[in-house]
């Protein structure tokens, strides 16, 4: 049997995920999810949530990824051979969720791509800030712009996914996310100097209790597994190519740490611009769209050429990261449609993208001609990613840490996360860690995704 292909390095493993990892749901998802949820309350809950059940999850994820040594779609088969068809089951839902998120994420990835075009033609630089401000409700609004978009840019990452230059993409984004982390410092200098920013920095900063709901927790928790790209398959995956001799809860640690962070600095970079333009940090997906570009147009009154250069940069870099996320996206169904069906790698890319593509548009759609369409007061963009993460991605990250506290044996366990007991600090840990997968993460996801439906 051919060897399945291993992470090189640490820094490999920690890159690769951190690629993932980090994307539109940390610069564009979470600070309108800090916006609508209540502010500093939110972001704590978030950073609780990700350090305790996020962080296990992802630990439990990566440890059947590589006891394993297969995809997600068929991880926990091989790992309980005698309940096989139940497994299945979980098997193809780990490969629908990236897909169902892929048909409204690469609608958002459209709306770089076109604010990437805009800063290229200088438009924010040129525009005055009320100007900028107003841009976007009149592009998402039109029927063909954002389709166009959101099309052009998911055949771009099929057809990466299709040519397989996915490495090339990889490195690039090496590049890329460290850029990416340097612009929004930069981004932070200028944002929390503007006139009236200092609400929103107090707004991050100080908890207002009365905001806080059941709500609130699982929003933060969604935010959290969204983010780590756990409850979809995609880290089971990537731990099928992690090295035995790696330590999985250091590159684990690594990448939620990294991933916190590019989410609070976006948060920083983002909402003081949010509250010196006046706009209302509840906007919803909208939100970096309207606050970035009025950012780079007050800075372009005073430097003109640096605001133009940091704004390309800046929208380069989202898109790339939204690209590398994608690309993983696409990635999860088109090895599904290969290994299962033989189904030669172009044709099931272009499957992916046809399916996923015209299901986008109707996303795209709800906010313009579709906005009529509401169900419990949400647009029908909002209800795939409101079932997506709050959801699927809850139910899923439940299943596999059951999985691995309850269904695998305890000493496998031991064995993958100490590697065989070499690493004598995961030794001593293992206790904890083990206790926090198999009863803290699965009640606290379980009780509030329960009580969220009670209330
Ligand atoms: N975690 C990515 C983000 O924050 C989204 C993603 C999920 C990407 C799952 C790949 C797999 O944008």
């Amino acid at each position: 049997m051919k060897e399945r292909e291993h992470f090189g390095s640490r820094k490999a493993v920690i890159y690769a995920m951190a690629g993932s990892a980090i994307g539109l749901g940390n610069i564009w998802r979470f600070p309108y999810m800090v916006g609508e949820h209540g502010g500093a309350v939110f972001v704590l809950i978030y950073i609780v949530a990700t350090l305790l059940v996020s962080l296990p999850v992802f630990i439990a994820e990566i440890t059947l990824g590589r006891r394993s040594r297969t995809s997600s779609f068929g991880a926990m088969s091989k790992m309980d051979p005698r309940h096989k068809n139940r497994w299945k089951w979980v098997g193809l839902m780990s490969v629908f969720i990236p897909l169902f998120i892929l048909c409204y994420y690469s609608v958002i990835g459209g709306w770089s791509l076109y604010y990437l075009i805009k800063s290229c033609a200088f438009d924010f630089v040129k525009g005055s800030p009320e100007a900028v401000n107003g841009l976007f409700g009149s592009f998402i609004s039109s029927v063909w712009m954002p389709v166009w978009m959101h099309l052009l840019f998911l055949a771009v990452c099929a057809w990466i996914v299709a040519r397989g230059v996915k490495s090339g993409i990889e490195r690039f984004s090496r590049l890329t996310i460290p850029a990416l982390f340097v612009l929004i410092v930069l981004l932070i200098v200028y944002s929390v100097s503007l006139p009236g920013a200092s609400a929103g920095v107090k707004y991050l900063l100080k908890p207002d209790f009365s905001e806080f709901n059941v709500k609130t927790f699982v929003y933060a928790m969604g935010q959290s597994f969204f983010s780590l790209s756990l409850g979809m398959g995609a880290i089971v995956t990537y731990g099928s190519y992690v090295k035995s001799d790696e330590n999985l809860v250091v590159s684990s640690a690594g990448t939620a740490i990294f991933d916190l962070l590019f989410a609070v600095l976006a948060g920083f970079a983002i909402m003081p611009a949010v509250f010196a333009a006046g706009i209302e940090p509840g906007a919803g997906p909208g939100l970096i769209f309207q606050s970035v570009p009025f950012i780079f147009s007050s800075m372009g009154a005073k430097w003109p050429v640096v605001s133009a250069i940091v704004s390309i940069l800046f929208f380069l870099a989202i898109v790339v990261a939204a690209m590398t996320s994608v690309i993983s996206l696409i990635e999860v169904g088109v090895a599904f449609l290969h290994e299962r069906f033989g189904m030669a790698r172009p044709k099931a890319c272009a499957l992916v993208f046809v399916l996923c593509g015209a299901v986008g548009v109707v996303c795209s759609l709800s906010f313009g001609p579709l906005s009529g369409i509401q169900i419990v007061g949400k647009n029908i963009f909002d209800l795939f990613d409101w079932f997506a993460s709050n959801v699927l991605l809850l139910l899923m990250a439940f299943t596999v840490v059951v999985f691995v506290g309850f269904v695998m044996k305890r000493e496998d366990v031991r064995d993958e996360i100490t590697n065989g007991g070499r690493k004598t600090l995961n030794a001593k840990l293992f206790g904890g860690i083990y206790f926090l997968i198999k009863w803290v993460a699965p009640i606290s996801v379980l009780a509030i995704f329960v009580t969220n439906f009670i209330l």
